[in-house]
């Protein structure tokens, strides 16, 4: 396994829009094994390939703070939702900022595993912020997107600056 560089906001790499992934081979495995460890490292509870710029629909999850229940979805796609709901957000690709962002408190998902295999997923609270979350970044969207302009523009100068100092 290998950890993977996170493209950071607003890397314009961000914003392309994902494909679906063709087929579950040895090269998308590789990729969820590499993405897993990137993310455990950082660490986070979620990662999305458009993340460490691998534009196919695929997308990891684990919210346990064990790190033992990696979820894995491919080609996802949100059949039904339901309710709203508010939660702080954070980003691996945004580090250090945190805000409020309305999604469904309910969300039904279909999705394909790493055998192959579709399942369907009803989740709700966390589980269901992440899942709206990652497939965001499938979309070519970040979540502070849903923020004001102005939040925005200072999110852009805060991270630019930390580049900056860091090199
Ligand atoms: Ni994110």
């Amino acid at each position: 396994m290998a950890k993977l560089s996170i493209l950071r906001y607003p890397d314009h790499r961000l914003y392309t829009v994902a494909q679906p992934v063709q087929s579950v081979n040895e090269r998308i495995k590789r990729l969820v094994a590499d993405m897993a460890e990137t993310m455990y490292d950082a660490p986070g509870i979620g990662l999305a390939a458009t993340q460490v710029d691998e534009h196919i629909q695929l997308l990891i999850i684990d919210i346990t703070e064990e790190h033992n229940d990696l979820r894995v979805f491919i080609n996802p796609v949100i059949v039904s939702s339901d309710g709203s709901a508010v939660h702080e957000e954070g980003c691996l690709s945004v580090p250090g900022i945190y805000d409020k962002v309305t999604r469904a408190e309910k969300i039904t998902v279909t999705a394909m595993n790493l055998a192959g295999d579709m399942f369907t997923l009803e989740a709700e609270g966390l589980m269901a912020v992440c899942i709206q979350h990652e497939m965001d970044h499938l979309l070519g969207k970040v979540f502070v997107e849903y923020l004001s302009t102005l939040k925005q523009s200072r999110i852009k100068n805060k991270l630019k600056k930390r580049v900056l100092e860091t090199m």
